[in-house]
């Protein structure tokens, strides 16, 4: 974990935050305050609106994200209104504000960049709407929460698979290539940091050897494939790919397969989604890391209820916004790295199912992973 980026401590962990602990930004919706809960649940006057980013950087947002959010709030009788701006940010901003319009006294939102993210936040703040960032941190936004992943430690996990996968193949200063996500996105800034943090030791001990490293606007599948190739062109000798998610380490492993290299070139990811998991089990990817999407859904969802019932729910820490110097309420999750024997575990918690998972010529290599 980098000190400075994030600070969870035990002892913030502990701390119970209330709005009030959030300037200005008070959120107080027409919920009558003092109703016990089995009221409250009955009629709860606020409305919530959740803003997701697209359905082409992962999978995740529509597979999984989408699904769990929705169960919260059907499950809490909460009124809500999900949509997705499909990386366009002027939709973005048309999208919030509609929902202001509509009456979302809460607004969850995926920026899909800090700037049109913050223009979003302060229109919702200014007209009195509660304010979650949800995955992504709003750099200077002023969010009254923030509900994560530890993303420097994704990052970091991602590093220590890589070098397991070349251990495990005997690599021999192994040239490195890095496909690092969004440059707008402030995760893809915690992941890097993670990651470089593992193989800049490796860089300084000559064990492995920087190749090119470059980032992928919007996280764009397509692009990633194309700045890979090049790489490769001008690189032929890259040896392992730390690929920030698994729609850039699949862009990857496209190329490497049209070379012959998949399977002999490790490639990370993040996200663990079914093509993920899939190029795992077909030996093409080293590792994903898991990140149990229903939790990080079910601790935003449960904020944005209370805050819907008009009352003050408690993160379990804080995390510091590098550009405003803030420390914002927060929860942040664990991640968890996953590896061929690993990929049961993603089934085992319920993320993915057998079926998707092991179709064709997936169902050998399933059951060699011990998936049930
Ligand atoms: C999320 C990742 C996702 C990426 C692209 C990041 O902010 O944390 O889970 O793969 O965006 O959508």
């Amino acid at each position: 974990m980098r000190k400075g980026i994030l600070s969870l401590t035990a002892a913030a962990a502990a701390m119970t935050l209330g709005l009030a602990a959030c300037g200005s930004d008070d959120a107080d919706t027409s919920a009558s305050s003092g109703a016990s809960p089995a009221e409250s649940s009955a009629a709860v006057a606020g409305k919530v609106g959740v803003i997701l980013p697209d359905s082409k950087s992962s999978a995740r947002w529509e597979t999984a994200d989408r699904k769990y959010l929705e169960e919260a709030f059907k499950a809490a009788g909460v009124a809500y209104d999900i949509q997705n701006a499909q990386g366009d940010k002027t939709q973005f901003q048309t999208i919030a504000d509609q929902m202001i319009t509509n009456g979302a006294t809460v607004l969850m939102i995926v920026n899909l960049d800090s700037g049109t993210g913050k223009a979003v936040l302060d229109k919702a703040k200014a007209q009195g709407v509660a304010t979650i960032d949800y995955d992504r941190l709003t750099l200077n936004g002023g969010a009254s929460y923030y509900v994560s992943f530890d993303n420097t430690k994704v990052g970091t996990l991602q590093g220590e698979g890589l070098v397991k996968c070349l251990t495990d193949k005997k690599a021999d200063k192994p040239i490195i290539a890095e496909l690092n996500g969004s440059p707008t996105d402030n995760n893809a800034t915690l992941f890097k940091n993670g990651y470089d943090g593992v193989l800049k030791a490796k860089y300084d001990s000559g064990d492995y050897v920087k190749g090119p490293d470059q980032s992928v606007p919007d996280w764009d599948n397509a692009q990633a494939g194309t700045i890979f190739e090049q790489m490769l062109t001008e690189q032929p000798k890259i040896a392992g790919v730390l690929a920030a998610n698994d729609g850039l380490g699949n862009a990857a492993i496209s190329v490497l397969k049209k070379n012959s290299l998949n399977g002999k070139v490790p490639v990370t990811g993040q996200d663990a989604t079914v093509q993920g998991l899939q190029n795992i089990l077909a030996g093409d990817q080293c590792m994903t890391v898991y990140k149990a999407i229903k939790k990080e859904a079910d601790a935003a969802s449960a904020l944005a209820i209370g805050l819907a019932k008009g009352e003050k729910p408690a993160a379990t820490g804080t995390v510091k916004d590098t550009e405003s110097g803030a420390d914002v309420p927060a929860v942040l999750l664990d991640p968890q790295p996953i590896f061929f024997d690993s990929v049961k575990d993603v089934v085992a918690d319920g993320f993915v199912t057998k079926d998707e998972l092991c179709t064709g010529e997936f169902a050998d290599k399933c059951t060699e992973a011990g998936i049930q």
